[in-house]
C-alpha cells in the first residue's frame, strides 16, 4: 500500500514538504530511546510474534524504520508498519524497497485506519503539530485494547535547554507550540483508556562539532525558523555561531543537551 495524494491541510505542512530531501541528514536519531521503545513494544512478547506499529507524523519513516529494524534484530518481533504523515512530500522521501513499512498520506486526527488496527501508536517530535484532543481520539481508535501509545515529544522547558534555547536568540521564545506536561495530563484526562499513562524523560547527551549545528541551522532543522524573517534568522545565525565559539573553545567537542519527554499510554 502506497497512498501518495495531495498534501493534507498544505499550510501546516507545507515547510515539511520544502525540507523532506534533506530532512534525514538534519535531524538527529535518538538511538537509546529507539532501543526503549522496542523494548516497551517487545514486553511479553515472543520471539516470532507479529506486531502491527503504526508512526503518526512520521515524517520521511526514520524512526519507524529504525524501531522495526530493532525489534526484528533484538526481539525476533515480526512487524508490519505503517508510516503517516499529512505532507506527501515527506511519505515519498522515505525508501522504498521496504516491504515491512506502507507509507500513507494521513492526518494525525482523522486517521484512515480500522478500530484497533495497531499493536502499538508511535509519535516522534511531531505531537505538537497535531490538534492534541482529536489525535488523542484517533489514538484510542485505531488501538487494540492492551496496545501502546508512544509519543515522543520536547516540553517548552526542555527546549530551552537545548543548544538553539540557549544560545539562538529567541528560538525558545519563539517556540510556543511544544506541550507541557500538564497540557499533557489533561489532554489525557477524557480517556479512560489512557488512565495509566505516565511520562518519562529521556536525557540526551550528544557531542556536535560546531559545522555540524551550523549545518543543521543553514538547513532549518526545526520548523521554529520559520517564526523568524529572513533578516531576523541572519542576524540570529550570526549571533549563535559567536556564543557557541565563545561558550565552546573546541569546536569539534561541543556537549549539549537535547532531553525529550516520553508519554507511555497503554490503552486498556
Ligand atoms: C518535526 S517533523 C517529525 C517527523 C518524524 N517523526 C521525525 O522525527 O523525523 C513533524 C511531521 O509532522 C507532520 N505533520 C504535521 N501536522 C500533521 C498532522 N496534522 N497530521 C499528520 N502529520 C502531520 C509534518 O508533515 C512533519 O513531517
Amino acid at each position: 500500500m502506497r497512498h501518495l495524494r495531495e498534501t493534507l491541510h498544505p499550510a501546516r505542512v507545507d515547510r515539511f514538504s520544502a525540507v523532506a530531501r534533506r530532512y534525514r541528514t538534519l535531524r538527529d536519531l535518538d538511538r537509546a530511546t529507539v532501543r526503549y521503545v522496542c523494548g516497551l513494544v517487545a514486553e511479553g512478547r515472543k520471539p516470532g510474534s507479529a506486531l502491527r506499529v503504526l508512526e503518526v507524523g512520521s515524517g520521511t519513516g526514520r524512526y519507524i524504520e529504525a524501531v522495526i529494524e530493532t525489534a526484528t534484530a533484538e526481539a525476533g518481533l515480526v512487524c508490519q508498519g505503517v508510516a503517516c504523515d499529512a505532507s506527501r512530500f515527506m511519505v515519498s522521501s522515505g525508501r522504498t524497497r521496504d516491504m515491512s513499512l506502507d507509507r500513507v498520506v494521513a492526518l494525525a486526527e482523522a486517521l484512515p485506519f480500522r478500530d484497533g488496527s495497531f499493536d502499538a501508536l508511535l509519535s516522534f517530535n511531531a505531537v505538537h503539530h497535531f490538534q492534541l484532543d482529536a489525535f488523542l481520539a484517533a489514538a484510542v481508535r485505531v488501538l487494540r485494547p492492551g496496545g501502546l501509545l508512544l509519543v515522543y515529544t520536547r516540553t517548552p522547558e526542555q527546549n530551552a535547554r537545548t543548544v538553539w534555547g540557549r544560545f539562538f536568540p529567541g528560538f525558545a521564545e519563539r517556540e510556543t507550540r511544544l506541550h507541557g506536561e500538564q497540557r499533557l495530563w489533561a489532554a489525557l484526562a477524557p480517556y479512560p483508556q489512557f488512565r495509566f499513562a505516565r511520562l518519562e524523560e529521556r536525557p540526551w547527551r550528544m557531542c556536535k562539532t560546531l559545522r555540524r549545528l551550523m549545518e543543521q541551522a543553514h538547513g532549518r532543522c526545526y520548523s521554529t525558523f520559520d517564526f523568524y524573517t529572513p533578516a531576523e534568522f541572519l542576524a540570529a545565525l550570526r549571533s549563535f555561531q559567536s556564543r557557541i565559539m565563545l561558550a565552546y573553545p573546541d569546536p569539534f567537542n561541543i556537549t549539549v543537551r537535547n532531553d525529550h519527554l516520553l508519554l507511555i499510554a497503554p490503552r486498556v
